[in-house]
């Protein structure tokens, strides 16, 4: 047995204090977890290539998968972009702060490491008390990826970031389950339509976007993502109680996420949304908790692709192509 269990790191509530602490911390180069209205966040100062480096490592990170950067203010944009475009200055006046990453260029003095060596950066300013408390308290613009180990479901709870990242965050801020559950919408600002490289929050009939060329999609898109430690299954809601069915009768360990009323009796872990804004909230703790039951394949009822419906999708396959 180690003598020397790894040290953990530890949950606050997010009390003004905690809050100080969290910002303090930040200055001195830690890594924080942070709630924000969409997922938890693995916070650094992004004006410190160290501590930023410290975040790749600690999710096990791609180094040219670049970071969003995140402001306690729109009027910070200018420290962290070399030009604000007239399409980046309408689409922030209109939906920050909120779930929406604008990739602009990127200021000449912030770390490459903050963005993983491309000439742009992804900025928001979230739509979270505690974490622009944390942003104004530190005083620094903050580099924060969803705080998951890299290809696993994203944190939708502060206990979600203790277990998967709790040997290398100093403080993880407690601020309750997201309220939206999937990532910010990352729109690239600097022509005159957006174009859209990850689908998010803010869907595209808010943002009367262009329609995304194949080849523009965000470098992360290219990985592993979103997977829990269990095969998932996407099926039509119509036939997700015969697919439920069939598998049982193999003998695996079964569970389902779907409207209550198809969810059949005897699951390992049933989960109900009754609509896409209610499985965007819950999937990442749905798919999380069905790995910690021990399910063995876990059925997801399909949602339309519009609105949030989009995002969902995309983080559904993804899961389930893992
Ligand atoms: O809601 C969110 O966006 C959360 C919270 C914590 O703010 N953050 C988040 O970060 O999802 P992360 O690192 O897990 O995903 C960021 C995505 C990646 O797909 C990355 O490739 C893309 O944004 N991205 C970041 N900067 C970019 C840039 N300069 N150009 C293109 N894509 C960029
Ligand atoms: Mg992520």
């Amino acid at each position: 047995m180690p003598t020397d269990a790894p040290s953990r790191g530890r949950l606050r509530a997010a009390s003004p204090e905690a809050i100080a602490e969290g910002a303090a911390l930040l200055r001195a180069g830690a890594l924080v977890g942070v709630p924000t209205e969409t997922v938890y966040g693995l916070g650094a100062d992004a004006t410190s290539a160290e501590a930023v480096h410290g975040i790749f490592v600690a999710k096990g990170r791609p180094a040219d998968n670049p970071l969003i950067v995140h402001l306690a203010d729109p009027a910070d944009l200018a420290r962290v972009v070399a030009r604000v475009s007239p399409l980046a200055a309408e689409l922030a006046a209109r939906h920050w702060p909120g779930p929406l990453t604008l990739v602009l260029d990127a200021a000449e003095d912030l770390p490459s490491v903050t963005t993983g060596g491309h000439p742009t950066v992804g900025v928001r300013v979230p739509d979270h008390p505690v974490a622009r408390a944390l942003l104004a308290t530190a005083d620094t613009p903050m580099a924060a990826p969803s705080a998951n180990r890299s290809g696993r479901p994203s944190p939708t709870r502060a206990e979600h970031v203790l277990a998967d990242l709790g040997e290398h965050v100093a403080l993880v801020l407690d601020g309750g389950p997201s309220a939206v559950g999937v990532e910010s919408t990352v729109v690239d600002a600097r022509g005159t339509r957006p174009v859209v490289l990850r689908e998010g929050a803010v869907s595209r009939e808010a943002l009367d976007a262009a329609d995304a060329e194949p080849h523009a999609a965000a470098p992360g898109s290219r990985y592993r993502h979103y997977a829990p430690g269990c095969e998932v299954r996407l099926v039509a809601p119509d036939d997700l109680p015969a697919t439920v069915a069939r598998l049982a009768a193999t003998g695996r360990r079964v569970g389902a996420i779907a409207p209550s009323a198809l969810l059949p009796a005897g699951l390992a872990a049933a989960t109900a949304a009754e609509d896409p804004v209610a499985l965007a909230h819950l999937l990442y703790d749905a798919l999380r908790t069905a790995e910690t039951r021990g399910v063995d394949v876990v059925v997801v009822a399909t949602v339309a692709e519009e609105g949030i419906g989009r995002a969902v999708m995309d983080r559904l396959r993804r899961a389930a192509a893992g």
